[in-house]
């Protein structure tokens, strides 16, 4: 008797093993429709073929998923084993649509476009031992489960930022950036490119925004406003080395969208060109964190000379339907604003009919935004901007990113503008994990643990029947107190992967609990590709899986930094 119920338990293992229970599917985000069937398909040594009708960009990406396969599996995927994969092109798919067969004796994988096979091999990786994310051979269980896949996003646009002004990250580590966003199917790279403490691209029109406002004198020690550890810090991205990242990204199905932050943040590029400011200087680029009211002068011609030549040898280098163009935190409440003051910008209020009062400097500032609007419209472009610009009277055709909450979203929406909702109460990233602060890492403040980011829901508070204004969703991950990558991948993972879902996952196909129970495999795949991630979710607060740099060693790692010049 004892032997027959151990013979049964066993039958019953192996029955369990061979057809998982749904919530031992752990792909992040969790595709649409999943049925999961008996038994599996042995990946090492399969056939690939591809639709000779594929792009070629869709070729490189499969060619890529071949590589990982034969450096994790350790055999080559030459057609000697029990099928073959096979990646064709079906017309009938969305863009970025996907659909995904395993059998026994063989895989059929279709897509319309570059971006649904990315994706595609994405979800047969995450279905596959987390050591395919590795670049070592690894003894694993190579097969994938028997299942049936079709998937698409809920959103249009699933975007992340990165802002490589407050501290600077090299080509590679943003490659790095970029390669983890794949994993979780995102398309947009929003990039942070100006800033008060640092300008960071190649204007080969204007050498001084390099020469002089990549550079700041010092940087804030730990969260001390007044302190400054008194060391040269920057960097900046040659335009060759943007368009690496835009070609990099492209691959992988994103769009970089870059950001030229204006009129506002802007001292770095004033320290360059003192003359583009309402007092003409001089100025510094910010050794302080903060904004300054030091901002472009409205009324001055050359500033719209400057800003359309700036735009120009962008647009060159970013082929992305929108650039991003700022427009947050021109006036600080309290403090004067230069404009006020400014003989230049009062001639222009007076030409423009605007009126003195409160309202006046908004109204200003919705001249800048569409003096840069129609230039860019005229090249084709869109623009998007933080949701200040909808103060005042917005042109029609900007789209808003809403920052300060949900509400600017909510109200474009209603205004008939699209929007992309990156409220900071859930989508920034430079928040807190835990409450329990004196055990983590520096953030700015606030608290946002991993089940908030999940739990937004990006219509809540809409005026019914605008939902389509709503583009999508983004997090932000502000730098002023993040220096290295371990730290930076610390606040990044795994609240990017409750973002995921948001962007990604139709409402009701998102369950905290199996998104918790997917995350074990997640930590082990980012293991594999050596990426740090927080713990704070198991109560493991802090860096202790990869512990903060001491001074010493920061510094080391500071000046080994390839720094992009
Ligand atoms: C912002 O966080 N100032 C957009
Ligand atoms: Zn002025």
């Amino acid at each position: 008797m004892k032997k027959l119920t151990i013979l049964l338990s066993a039958l019953l293992a192996v029955l369990a093993c061979s057809k998982p229970a749904p919530q031992e599917f752990h792909v992040i985000p969790m595709p649409d429709d999943v049925t999961i069937a008996d038994g599996s398909f042995k990946l090492t040594g399969a056939d690939i073929s591809i639709d000779e009708n594929l792009d070629e960009l869709s070729i490189k990406a499969i060619g890529r998923f071949a590589d990982a396969v034969a450096t994790a599996t350790g055999k080559p995927l030459d057609g000697k084993g029990s099928g073959t994969i096979h990646f064709g092109l079906n017309p009938n798919l969305a863009a970025e649509q996907y659909f995904v067969e395993v059998k026994k004796d063989g895989v059929n994988v279709e897509a319309s476009a570059l971006n649904g096979f990315v994706y595609a091999i994405e979800t047969i990786k995450q279905m596959l031992p987390a050591a395919i994310y590795g670049n070592k051979k690894a003894k694993a269980d190579w097969v994938l489960p028997c299942v049936t896949i079709l998937d698409q996003p809920r959103f249009d646009y699933r975007g992340m930022h990165l802002d490589p002004c407050r501290h600077f990250w090299s080509i590679e580590e943003t490659k790095r950036y970029l390669d983890v966003m794949t994993v979780y199917k995102m398309n947009r790279f929003h990039w942070h490119l100006t800033e008060d403490q640092g300008w960071r691209i190649e204007v080969k029109k204007y050498p001084k925004l390099t020469q002089v406002g990549a550079w700041r004198d010092g940087t804030v020690i730990r969260k001390d406003w007044d302190s400054n550890d008194g060391i040269r810090y920057g960097g900046y991205y040659t335009q060759d080395q943007m368009r690496e990242i835009v070609a990099y990204a492209a691959e992988r199905g994103i769009t970089v969208i870059p950001e030229i932050d204006l009129p506002g943040h802007m001292v770095a590029a004033l320290a360059s060109y003192p003359e583009l400011g309402c007092t003409g200087g001089p100025y510094k680029v910010w050794t302080r964190w903060g904004v300054s009211n030091d901002i472009l002068c409205a009324g001055n011609e050359q500033v719209y000379t400057f800003l359309e030549d700036v735009l120009t040898e962008l647009i060159d280098i970013f082929p992305s339907e929108y650039i991003h163009i700022g427009g947050d935190e021109c006036f600080n409440k309290e403090d004067p604003v230069p404009w006020d003051s400014c003989p230049k910008c009062a001639a222009l209020m007076r030409k423009l009919h605007i009126q003195p009062g409160p309202q006046a400097k908004h109204y200003l500032q919705n001249y800048v935004t569409e003096r840069v609007q129609t230039f860019l419209n005229s090249k084709g472009r869109k623009v998007i901007g933080w949701d200040e610009i909808l103060q005042g009277k917005l042109a029609d055709g900007a789209t808003i990113m809403s920052w300060r909450g949900v509400d600017g979203g909510i109200a474009a929406a209603a205004k008939g503008f699209d929007a992309i909702m990156t409220p900071n109460g859930y989508m920034y990233f430079d928040y807190y994990q835990s409450q329990e602060r004196d055990k983590e890492p520096f953030g700015i403040g606030g608290h946002l643990p991993l089940a908030k980011v999940y739990s937004y829901e990006p219509y809540d508070g809409l005026a019914p029947g605008v939902e389509g204004h709503i583009l999508g969703v983004q997090a932000n991950l502000w730098t002023e107190y993040i220096a290295t990558p371990e730290h930076l991948e610390y606040m990044l993972l795994p609240r990017m992967c409750a973002l995921a879902e948001v962007q990604w996952c139709a409402r009701d196909k998102k369950d905290y609990k199996r998104f918790d129970a997917s995350l074990d495999h997640t930590f082990e795949m980012l293991d594999a590709m050596g990426v740090n991630y927080s713990l704070d979710c198991r109560g493991l607060i802090g860096l202790e899986r990869k512990p903060a740099r001491s001074d010493a060693e920061l510094e080391e790692y500071l000046s080994k930094k390839d720094w992009g010049w």
